[in-house]
C-alpha cells in the first residue's frame, strides 16, 4: 500500500491494522455516501504508548471522511472494533474544569426544567467517571451509569456512581429494563458519536424511555465544525458529526422525535437536543428553524464539503509551516493537552517529537505516556516552568479562554501559545 510506505517515513514501525468499511448511511440506511476529505493513515487517537511499546509496531488505520446525500449525516468511512478503542479509556471528564462547569450546569439545568425527583431513573450513557452523574446524584435524582472502560467504570462505582461496564446497546438495554424499570431521563454527552450501530442505539433507547420520558443527547454541531474548520476532531473513535437534519432521519425510523434544541459553545459549538416518543412534547419552533437552516447552507449538497476539504488541507499546510519555521529557529515548543484530536493534528501535519519537546496535561492516565505515532512524552501540567517553552500549540484548542486565562502570567513572561483553528495563529 503507497500510503503506508509513506507514513513509514515518519514511523518506521507503522503497520496496517484491522478495520472494517462503511457503506450505508448510519441515520438513514441509505447507500448514498460520497467520499470528500482524507487524512491519510492515522494511529488510533487515544493510543498512547508506554515507554515499553515505544519502538513496537504501531497499527495505523485509513482515515477518511464522507457526507450522505439523502440526510447530511458526516461520517467515517472506516471502522476501528469498538473492543480495541474502548475496554481501557484514558479520557477522563473530571480532567477539565471547563466541562466539569459544564456538566455542573447541565445537571441543574434538566432538574430545574423536568423536575425531577429521587423517584425519577436517569441513566447516563457513556457515564465515563461519572461526574455528570456526581452532579444529579447532589441534586437527589436516582442515578445510574454505563460506560464500556473497565478502568473507568472502576473509578465511577468506587466514588459510588453506580456504573455498569458495558456497551449500551439493545441487549443492555433489555436487561437495564428488567432490573431497574424504565428511566425518565437518559443523557447521551458526548458519546452518540463514538456507536457504530445507531439502530442497536435508539431501538435501547425507545425501550428503556418511560412515556413521558426525555432522552438528552449533546454533541458537536456539525454546522459549526464545517464553520469553524476545527477538522481534527475527526478521528476513529467520532464516527458521526450530526445534525438535526441526520438525527430526525434516524429517531423518525424508531417513532421518536426531537422536540427541542440549544446551543452551546463548548467543544467549538455543541447541540443540546431533547428527545421524546412521538408527540409527547410540544415541538419548539427552534427546531423548525435548525432544519431550515441546515438546508440553506446545503447539508446533503457536496459544495460545502469540497470546500471545506480544500481549507483542511491549506492549514494542515500552514500548520507544519509554522512548527517547521519555529523548530529550525531553535524556539522551544510543547503541547497544550494530550487530546485524541491534537495527535489526529500532529500526525496529519507529520509533526513529531523532533519539533515539539513535550504535551502537558493534567489526566494522571495520560501522564508518563508518549502520544501515538509522534511519540510526544507527556508530563504534567505542573510541570509546565521546568519545560522553558517559548510556545505552546493548543491541542486542546477548545479549551483556549480557560487555558489562556490560567496562563495570564506566563504569557506575560513571553509564552506564546498557537491556535490552529482557522487558521494557525499565534496568540
Ligand atoms: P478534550 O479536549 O478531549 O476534552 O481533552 C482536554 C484535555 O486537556 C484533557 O486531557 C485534559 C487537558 N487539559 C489540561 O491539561 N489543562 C487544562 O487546563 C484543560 C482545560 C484541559
Amino acid at each position: 500500500m503507497k500510503e503506508l510506505k509513506k507514513i513509514r517515513e515518519f514511523n518506521p514501525q507503522a503497520i496496517l491494522g484491522k478495520y472494517t468499511k462503511v457503506l450505508v448511511c448510519r441515520a438513514c440506511n441509505s447507500k448514498t455516501l460520497h467520499h470528500f476529505l482524507s487524512f491519510g493513515l492515522m494511529p488510533k487517537p487515544n493510543g498512547f504508548l508506554d515507554k515499553k511499546h515505544l519502538h513496537e509496531p504501531e497499527q495505523y488505520y485509513p482515515l477518511n471522511v464522507a457526507y450522505c446525500s439523502t440526510c447530511g449525516m458526516v461520517q467515517l468511512e472506516e471502522i476501528i472494533s469498538p473492543n480495541e478503542l474502548f475496554d481501557y479509556y484514558v479520557y477522563a471528564s473530571s480532567a477539565s474544569f471547563p466541562m466539569v462547569e459544564h456538566l455542573k450546569f447541565f445537571a441543574s439545568e434538566t432538574t430545574k426544567r423536568f423536575s425531577l425527583t429521587k423517584k425519577d431513573l436517569i441513566l447516563d450513557v457513556g457515564s465515563n467517571d461519572g461526574t455528570l452523574l456526581s452532579f444529579f446524584q447532589q441534586l437527589g435524582v436516582s442515578i445510574l451509569g454505563i460506560d464500556p472502560a473497565k478502568n473507568i467504570a472502576k473509578v465511577a462505582n468506587a466514588r459510588d456512581i453506580p456504573t455498569i461496564n458495558d456497551f449500551f446497546s439493545q441487549k443492555t438495554a433489555k436487561k437495564i429494563m428488567q432490573t431497574y424499570g424504565t428511566c425518565k431521563m437518559m443523557t447521551i454527552v458526548n458519546v452518540v458519536a463514538q456507536i457504530p450501530d445507531w439502530n442497536s442505539l435508539f431501538t435501547g433507547v425507545k425501550l428503556l424511555l418511560r412515556n413521558d420520558g426525555v432522552c438528552i443527547i449533546e454533541f458537536p454541531y456539525l454546522v459549526d465544525t464545517l464553520k469553524t474548520l476545527e477538522f481534527d476532531t475527526m478521528y476513529h473513535e467520532h464516527l458521526s458529526f450530526v445534525s438535526v437534519h441526520s438525527l430526525s432521519a434516524v429517531l423518525q425510523r424508531h417513532n421518536m422525535e426531537v422536540f427541542d434544541v440549544e446551543h452551546d459553545p463548548i467543544h467549538g459549538g455543541s447541540l443540546r437536543v431533547y428527545v421524546s416518543h412521538t408527540g409527547v412534547y410540544t415541538k419548539n419552533k427552534k427546531v423548525q428553524q435548525y432544519l431550515k437552516e441546515e438546508d440553506v447552507i446545503g447539508i446533503s449538497k457536496p459544495q460545502i464539503y469540497t470546500l471545506f476539504a480544500k481549507k483542511v488541507y491549506l492549514i494542515r499546510d500552514k500548520m507544519r509551516q509554522v512548527i517547521l519555521s519555529l523548530a529550525r529557529g531553535k524556539k522551544k515548543i510543547i503541547g497544550y493537552g494530550a487530546t485524541a484530536k491534537g495527535n489526529v493534528l500532529l500526525n496529519f501535519c507529520r509533526i513529531n517529537s523532533t519539533q515539539i519537546g513535550a504535551i502537558v496535561d493534567s489526566t494522571s492516565y495520560k501522564q508518563g505516556l508518549y502520544t501515538p505515532g509522534s511519540h510526544i512524552p507527556v508530563v504534567p501540567e505542573s510541570s509546565l516552568d521546568e519545560l522553558k517553552a517559548d510556545y505552546a500549540v493548543l491541542t486542546a484548542w477548545n479549551f483556549t479562554d480557560a487555558i489562556l486565562e490560567k496562563n495570564k502570567e506566563r504569557r506575560k513572561k513571553g509564552l506564546k501559545f498557537i491556535r490552529p483553528y482557522p487558521t494557525p495563529t499565534i496568540l
